[in-house]
């Protein structure tokens, strides 16, 4: 007789804490710029003082006579460096500027790095640089003369005809909307560390992709990939910052290569502004047409965006919220404007927290026209098909919306705008939908499972705060039959079988879906053996009892996992097996609108303003989120993300943006002093409601993800809660108390 493993105990979609949470409060946790180094020279970059011309000189004399001071690069010396593509062409770099010039195309442009003895000698040399500029008129941003305009080079949904159908409707509105550009800001700064030995490369960075950061400084230095040995265990923030090869890798890898010293540079937060990518800006002009009863005719959405001049960066949004209800005709478009800028990126949510802002923004102002309740028209207008004909694998924001509009208590909410005070305080209502589409990508990974019950999973996944260490090991507990202790977790490693990039919220389920892929395989073997002793022994004597028929002491299992929709296919037009491409450090991510289903994790927030009477002090006491993503792998590192998704809505809608000086195209609000983001007494009741939903159409394991749900809808729901309490509708964020004094 053949008796089945013991069947394994529930562990995920518990409330496990984290396997890495006392490694980070007792300091044992290693960033990048923590790594020990033998005596490390030290680098410091200079950037350029102008947004756009040309360096005429760049005098380096009282520089090298620092005492200390071992090497400059300029861009009179680093030819040795390889050019390397932008992301959006093709390759793993943030930016197609890479050189020091003499060309500048953007304030901030690095344009020297000093390496010296100590950090103050690599700074004081780096002052000590005179640079000469030819010096031309830049364009900042929208609408400044020298900015050039071209269309995002993507295939946009539109599908019956949206401007007749518009100018047929019984309702019309027509709104535009604009959001500011955004910094990451990560507390953890952009460092690097590299070390050469015999031809061979150790990095240390903070980095999204691990398998992206060998295969690109590989590239950039013009040596072989297995060459180059990233290392990046811990990751202080990132938000899409660190999912490519910024410009300041490969000089200080250049630069322990010339020097013959581990070089170290930690990047200052002012230079960590220009030297990586942010949020760009954001046009939009929506037109909807509607029927009486809130029935959506027609969505029309507009957008623009600001990109650098060489690289055609854009989020393009409307993708999703041209698909976010049952329209019934749609048209977008999406204009990209060329400015002297460097070149933006990923950023938390990237196509939908503007889109969606916009979008949800018009809803709200669609049901003022309509006499409808907010929620309501959500209702008229939810569909399991979008205007193209495009089926939802799984949708449940009316659901969503039911359960956080019960527990917000919106029921006993007065239509009227300013019908709510409390003494000298205004208080307004407001909702919005939250979305991201859901991603997965082919994923490795290596599983052992030891006789002695205990198991240990290799994969170079990337701990940038969500917890993966910690949904990974519930995974393996889980289909292993082993408690959650007794799994060790190996990450962030390129030493270790790669995974796509920790971006567009895919690493649960990616990780999760191949580990399980290799816990099966490991059970099988197991359980291969036969037969054994009686049925009233212990888990673990049962395990010991396997293993002795197997005459082994370890099974090992290598799996490769592939989502369905990117196993190489004629239909799909993919060819090449995309685990060649993965090893190769480029990702096949699968999902959102791009399958035959649409597949996307939901969401419903709703906030409470209060806007002072007279001075228009804007305060946020309470939000309530529902939010439905599939499999949640973990109850509290899901709720983590999620609350602090909404606290980063409450900062675009009231506090961030980074202000730029449109004569010389800078930006100068470039630290954590004048960049405002929200405090502790900026956020008071936050409530997290996690709605059942089960899809097993997205992936194995079920996961939809939720690392950029949380903040995508937050900053429209406040917008359309300041207009119920004060009756003014502010289209551009952030809203502050002087557009409210002004309006
Ligand atoms: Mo996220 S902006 O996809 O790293």
């Amino acid at each position: 007789m053949n008796r089945a493993a013991p069947e394994p105990k529930q562990n995920m979609g518990q409330p496990a804490p984290r396997l890495d949470a006392r490694m980070k409060v007792t300091g044992e946790a290693r960033y990048a710029s923590d790594m020990p180094v033998a005596a490390p020279a030290y680098a410091f970059l200079l950037t350029s003082a102008i947004a756009r011309g040309r360096i005429t000189s760049l005098d380096t004399t009282d520089a090298r006579a620092v005492p200390g001071v071992i090497d400059i690069l300029t861009h009179e010396n680093i030819g040795d460096l390889k050019e390397i593509k932008y992301s959006a062409a093709g390759g793993g770099a943030s930016t197609s500027i890479q050189d020091l010039g003499p060309e500048i195309k953007h304030d901030g442009q690095i344009i020297a790095m000093t390496v010296a003895d100590t950090f103050e000698a690599a700074r004081e040399a780096a002052f000590r640089i005179k640079a000469a500029y030819d010096i031309n008129q830049p364009s900042a941003s929208f609408g400044d003369a020298g900015s050039s305009e071209s269309k995002a080079k993507k295939k946009l949904p539109n599908a019956g005809d949206a401007e007749q159908v518009y100018t047929a409707a019984e309702v019309r509105l027509d709104a535009t909307y604009g959001t500011p550009t955004q910094h990451h800001n990560p507390i953890e700064l952009f460092t690097t560390t590299v070390l050469w030995d015999n031809g061979r490369v150790t990095v240390y960075e903070p980095s999204q992709f691990m398998w992206g950061t060998k295969n690109t400084l590989a590239e950039r230095l013009g040596i072989k990939p297995d060459d180059v040995h990233a290392v990046s265990h811990f990751v202080g923030g990132a938000f899409g910052s660190k999912a490519q090869l910024t410009p300041r890798t490969g000089l200080v890898a250049l630069a322990a290569k010339r020097t013959g010293r581990p070089v170290k540079l930690v990047a200052t937060r002012d230079q960590g502004f220009t030297i990586a990518t942010y949020r760009a800006e954001t046009r939009h002009r929506i037109r909807i047409g509607a029927q009486q009863d809130g029935k959506i005719t027609s969505f029309e959405h507009q957008g623009w965006e600001v990109t650098s001049r060489p690289d055609a960066y854009s989020v393009a949004g409307v993708e999703d919220s041209a698909r976010l209800y049952g329209f019934g005709a749609v048209k977008t478009e999406v204009t990209l404007v060329h400015a002297d800028r460097n070149t933006p990126g990923f950023m938390r949510s990237p196509p939908v927290v503007p889109y969606i802002y916009a979008l949800e923004s018009a809803m709200d102002e669609l049901a003022v026209k309509l006499n409808i309740d907010p929620v309501e028209l959500r209702r008229v207008n939810d569909s399991m098909k979008d205007a193209t004909g495009k089926a939802w694998s799984s949708r449940s924001l009316m659901a969503c919306y039911d359960a956080a509009a019960a527990s917000f208590g919106w029921s006993k909410r007065k239509a009227e705008p300013g019908a709510m005070r409390d003494g000298d305080w205004l208080i307004g209502w407001g909702c919005a939908t939250a979305v991201y589409p859901t991603h997965v990508g082919p994923a490795t990974a290596r599983v052992q499972l030891f006789s002695d019950g205990r198991a240990r999973v290799q994969l170079a996944a990337h701990e940038i705060g969500t917890g993966v260490m910690t949904v990974v090991a519930q995974m393996a507990a889980e289909r292993l039959g082993v408690p959650l202790e007794q799994v060790t977790v190996e990450l962030g490693d390129s030493a270790l079988p790669p995974v796509p990039v920790a971006g567009g919220s895919n690493q649960t389920a990616s990780c999760c879906s191949v580990v399980m892929q290799a816990c099966n395989a490991i059970r099988l073997k197991l359980d291969s053996g036969g037969a054994f002793a009686s049925a009233d022994q212990s888990a673990e004597a049962i395990l010991r009892a396997k293993f002795q028929r197997l005459g082994a002491s370890t099974i090992e299992e290598y799996a490769e996992f592939i989502p369905e929709a990117a196993q190489p296919n004629a239909i799909t037009g993919l060819f090449s097996n995309p685990i060649d491409k993965l090893y190769k450090g480029q990702n096949t991510l699968v999902g959102g609108s791009r399958g035959e289903k649409l597949m996307y994790a939901l969401g419903a927030e709703f906030v409470e303003v209060r806007v002072h009477a007279q001075t228009r002090e804007i305060r946020v006491p309470r939000i309530v989120g529902a939010f439905a993503a599939g499999r949640i792998m973990n109850t509290r590192t899901a709720r983590s993300q999620l609350m602090g998704g909404m606290i980063w809505g409450v900062s675009s809608a009231l506090h961030e943006a980074t202000e730029i000086d449109p004569r010389v195209a800078r930006y100068v609000n470039d630290n954590l002093a004048d960049y405002l983001v929200p405090v502790n007494a900026d956020v008071q009741d936050i409530e997290v409601l996690l709605i059942p939903e089960t899809d097993r159409e997205v992936n194995p394991a079920g996961v939809k993800g939720i690392g950029e749900l949380g903040n995508v809808g937050t900053a429209a729901a406040v917008a359309n809660a300041v207009y119920h309490a004060t009756g003014v509708r502010i289209r551009e964020l952030p809203i502050r108390l002087e557009k409210l004094l002004t309006a």
